[in-house]
């Protein structure tokens, strides 16, 4: 069985305790010094005193963070958008690109047109890209299908694209993303709820259903038709929410025990009360709201200072969120939207595994989880959004794999 040191880390961030972090929890959380990080086989065996490993990794000087969990991607798609952005730079707007059969539409052709195997080859080269930068757990999402057997695809893509990489990925059926062509609203949704969703829940193929809420996609009635199909199916809830006008899609959310609620570009004050309350995490995507040159932020101190549980994603897609790594997000989370850093870090680990239902086994360094592990080249997290254009990984352990090293620290790894 393969066995691993992290030694004489300057800071290691492991959130001790279990469950999502927030209120006072997470004022009160901070770092250990000069400890060691064990692991053997899949796991992580114990923080403290060095233990004999087959590998060892000098990580003096440097912060040790348990993996990146990435809670919103559009993963698998196929093919970008960069002259719809182009477009969009000139003063289109996202929704007009919508309304013209551009964006979701255009990905939903862009993925029928592609071959299994291309689709594959291009997200697996996007997953390793984000392993590199320190993902080691990461969402997908069908929702470019736009029919039940295009939607069932893309969910079986996932799961072959999980096969593939040593990341773990949990997977989500956005159910109603955009309104098909010559269909109404409530009919796919019904559609959706009776035909798509039983089958994803009984062939595994996701975990959760998500709905996007918007004046150009869904209403919270088709949110509500698809949460109680997902309760009788044991699918975890999410939705879009508030991401382009205030939808009240979060407090709909919070209100009914969603699993959290994403975007929250125009959430209210009194929506941040009811996320505030609830175990529905609010997952902040600061990728989307940079590339949309979005004015409107989320109310993200508010929420984090109430006491709502924050999460971070890059909400890779190729429209709203060209954006695949999480040290970038975490920047823009602290640099655009107000968080400290090590508040940022708990939204890009256990918070972001709590959203995913999987924060019992990811997400913290602690005996017992699996060893998903990043080393960053300075002695605080709070180089992070310090210097947001760097690559701050030197080396990621991912299910207790040495998966990368970065070329300047070669030098640290003893095998
Ligand atoms: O999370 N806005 C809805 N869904 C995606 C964008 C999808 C796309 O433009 O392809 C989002 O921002
Ligand atoms: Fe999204």
């Amino acid at each position: 069985m393969s066995s691993i040191s992290v030694r004489n880390a300057a800071s290691i961030v492991t959130f001790p305790g279990s469950g999502p972090l927030r209120g006072e929890a997470l004022e009160t959380v901070s770092t250990m010094a000069e400890a060691c990080v064990n692991c053997s086989g899949d796991r992580i065996t114990s923080i403290g005193d060095s233990a004999d490993a087959a590998i060892e990794i000098d990580a003096s000087g440097c912060t040790v963070t348990p993996g990146f969990v990435d809670p919103h991607t559009h993963l698998p798609f196929y093919g970008w958008r960069a002259d719809e952005d182009a477009a969009r730079l000139s003063g289109v707007r996202y929704e007009t690109l919508h309304r013209e059969e551009g964006g979701i539409f255009r990905s939903a052709r862009m993925l029928a047109d592609a071959t299994d195997e291309d689709v594959l080859s291009f997200c697996e080269g996007l997953a390793r890209s984000m392993l590199q930068r320190g993902t080691t757990t990461f969402e997908t999402k069908s929702g470019y299908g736009l029919s039940v057997e295009a939607e069932l695809r893309q969910l079986r893509l996932a799961r072959e694209l999980g096969r593939r990489v040593p990341q773990k990925l949990v997977s989500t059926c956005l159910a109603a993303h955009a309104v098909p062509k010559g269909r109404s609203a409530g009919e796919w949704a019904g559609q959706a709820a009776n035909t798509l969703l039983p089958v994803a829940a009984e062939e595994g193929l996701a975990s959760a259903c998500d709905i996007y809420v918007e004046s150009i996609a869904f209403a919270l009635e088709h949110a509500a038709r698809l949460a109680e199909t997902s309760r009788e199916l044991g699918l975890r809830m999410r939705v879009h929410a508030d991401q382009l006008e205030d939808g009240q899609s979060a407090a709909f959310a919070a209100r009914w025990g969603f699993a959290s609620a994403d975007h929250l570009n125009h959430t209210s004050l009194p929506a941040v009360g009811d996320l505030a309350v609830s175990d529905t995490a609010a997952v902040l995507l600061p990728g989307a709201t940079f590339t949309l040159r979005q004015n409107k932020k989320p109310p993200a101190r508010n929420l984090i200072d109430e006491g709502a549980i924050v999460a971070l994603g890059t909400d890779l897609n190729p429209g709203t969120s060209p954006i695949h790594s999480m040290p970038f997000v975490i920047a823009l989370a602290c640099r655009v939207y107000g968080l400290r850093p090590l508040e940022a870090l708990a939204g890009a680990t256990v918070n972001a595994a709590f959203v995913l239902g999987v924060d019992h086994e990811v997400g913290r360094l602690s005996a017992g989880q699996r060893a998903d592990i990043v080393v960053l080249d300075s002695p605080t997290p709070d180089a992070l959004p310090y210097r947001p254009d760097h690559d701050p990984v030197l080396a990621v352990i991912c299910a207790g794999e040495l998966a990368y090293v970065a070329p300047r620290a070669e030098a640290r790894i003893k095998r």
